[in-house]
Parts: C-alpha cells; structure tokens; sequence
C-alpha cells in the first residue's frame, strides 16, 4: 500500500498536540426516576495521530462520550476540547462549522443520504465545507475499501456493510483533525472488519491520521495504539500496546455494574 506523501495532508499541525479532550465531563439524561447518569466526571485526551478504541459493557457511555466530545450533544457540566478549542465557548453555527471542518463521523446508523449516490455521499462533507478531495486518496480509500464498483450506487441499493464502508470513506475522504468512529467493523464480516481496521491503522501511521474508535471487539481494539475501557460512565483502565488477550483478560474485571469490583482504585486504575 502506498500513501500519498505528507505534503499532501492539509495544514494541521498534528505531532504530540492533543487532538481532543475530555476534562469532568458528566452528562446526564432525563430527570426523577427516569434520571441517568451516562458519564460521571470524565477526564481523557485523545493524541494526534493516536489510534484509541473505546470499550466497555452495552450502556457505559460509550456512545455518549464520542457525540459529547464531537459536539453533538449538550453536556450537563465539565468541558470538552477540540485542538484548543472548547467547544462550550461557540455558538451554533460555529459548532456547526468546527464539526463540519474538523471532525469525521461513522456512527451505527451511517447517517447516509438516500438520494445521493456512493460518490456524492463520500464527498459531501468537503462539498459543504467547498474543499476538493486529493484525487489519489480519495481513491486509494474507496479501492481499499472494495466500493470502486459501488460509487454510482445509492444507500439502499448497498448491503449494510457496504453503507459502513461509504460512511468511513467519507470520514477518511476528508482527513479531518479526529475521526470518532462507533463500531465501525460492527457489520462487517471478519475479512472486510480486518481490511478496514488495517487502513485505519495505516491512515493513522502513514498520514498521522487521529482516531476514536468504539468496539466490543478485542481483536478490533489490539489494532489501535491504546485502549480506554468505560463502566458505568466512568473511565476505570486504560491499556497501550493492546493484545487481543490483554484486552480480553482486562475486559474480564470490568465491573459489569455497581458496586464497583474493588480491583479498581478511587481514580479509576488497576493497582
Ligand atoms: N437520549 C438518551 N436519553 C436517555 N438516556 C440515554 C440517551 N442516550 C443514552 N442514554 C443512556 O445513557 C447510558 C449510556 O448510553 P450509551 O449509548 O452511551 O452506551 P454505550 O456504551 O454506547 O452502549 P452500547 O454498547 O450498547 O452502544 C445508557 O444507560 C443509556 O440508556
Ligand atoms: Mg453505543
């Protein structure tokens, strides 16, 4: 596989910075009885040309944590940053506009357009923002990726897992400053999930691509350069190097809910 040369990365300064953060971030949903507290004082960063998998049980705030931090949802107190922007300081429309230039999106639901084709889906968000895509990546994505034949279709003339491969080659397409990626292998079959996990990873070495990636998968999550693991809203340990049996054994002694396991310390770290 070749890349094109750094010179052809847009203008962000990527080495060491952070690319995002998380300081006390709690949100909470609904009220009363119906009351849930989906993350409890959260503190993370998130490095540049860092590949991070998010893992924890189904409702430990996985999902919540990736839509606070990418500002698509509100947060009930703490801040959260984008480079060094915090996203609490802008109004709407420059909310809209940081999302729109900064950040790339695969979510479980691959929030394609059903009237654009495969192409226009993929280069829709550098339309908007009126970037050009570099011709040559935006085909190296979309060949690995296997949607070469697939580019004049639309969504529902596409296979679930091919709509998740449009959704990352329009994260990819654009090289924004984080992609925040939720369980993006989750339908595909273990060849395609491997292929699209090995690009991630070389976006990530070749074009200090930064990523944040959600899975329940930990053969997916020994692909990234650290894992954090959530329970309960709380971020509880945290591994770099990750092998798929490290992530395994650690996934282990998870708390699966309250009360905590006492394996874990009051910061949250395995003594
Ligand atoms: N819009 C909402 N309104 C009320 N509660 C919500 C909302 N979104 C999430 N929650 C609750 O917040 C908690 C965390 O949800 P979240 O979707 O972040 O979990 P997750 O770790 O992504 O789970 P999964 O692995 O199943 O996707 C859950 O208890 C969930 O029920
Ligand atoms: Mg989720």
């Amino acid at each position: 596989m070749s890349y094109p040369a750094p010179h052809a990365v847009p203008h962000i300064p990527r080495s060491g910075a952070v690319a995002a953060r998380a300081t006390a971030l709690s949100k909470v949903y609904g009220q009363g009885e119906t009351r849930v507290a989906a993350l409890d004082s959260v503190s993370v960063e998130f490095r540049r040309a860092e590949f991070t998998a998010i893992m924890g049980p189904s409702g430990s705030g996985k999902s919540t944590l990736m839509h606070c931090m990418a500002g698509l949802d509100t947060i009930s107190s703490g801040s959260t940053r984008i480079g060094d922007v915090e996203l609490g300081s802008l109004g709407d429309r420059q909310l809209t506009a940081l999302r729109r230039d900064r950040i790339g999106f695969v979510f479980q639901a691959f929030n394609l357009l059903p009237t654009l084709s495969a192409l226009e889906n993929i280069t829709l968000p550098m339309d908007i923002a009126g970037r050009k895509p570099d011709p040559q990546w935006l085909q190296q994505v979309v060949a690995t990726l296997g949607l070469s034949g697939r580019l004049a279709h639309r969504p529902s003339q596409l296979s679930g897992g091919q709509q998740q491969r449009v959704a990352v080659a329009r994260a990819l397409t654009a090289q924004p400053e984080i992609i925040f990626a939720d369980e993006p292998t989750g339908n595909l079959d273990s060849r395609s999930g491997a292929e699209l996990l090995g690009f991630l990873h070389e976006s990530v070495r070749a074009l200090q691509q930064t990523v944040v990636m959600v899975t329940h998968d930990a053969v997916a999550a020994s692909y990234a350069d650290r894992v954090v693991f959530l329970a309960d809203g709380r971020i509880v340990d945290e591994l770099r190097e990750p092998t798929a049996d490290a992530v395994l054994d650690r996934m282990r002694r998870l708390p699966g809910g309250n009360p905590r396991t006492p394996a874990f310390d009051a910061k949250g770290r395995t003594s």
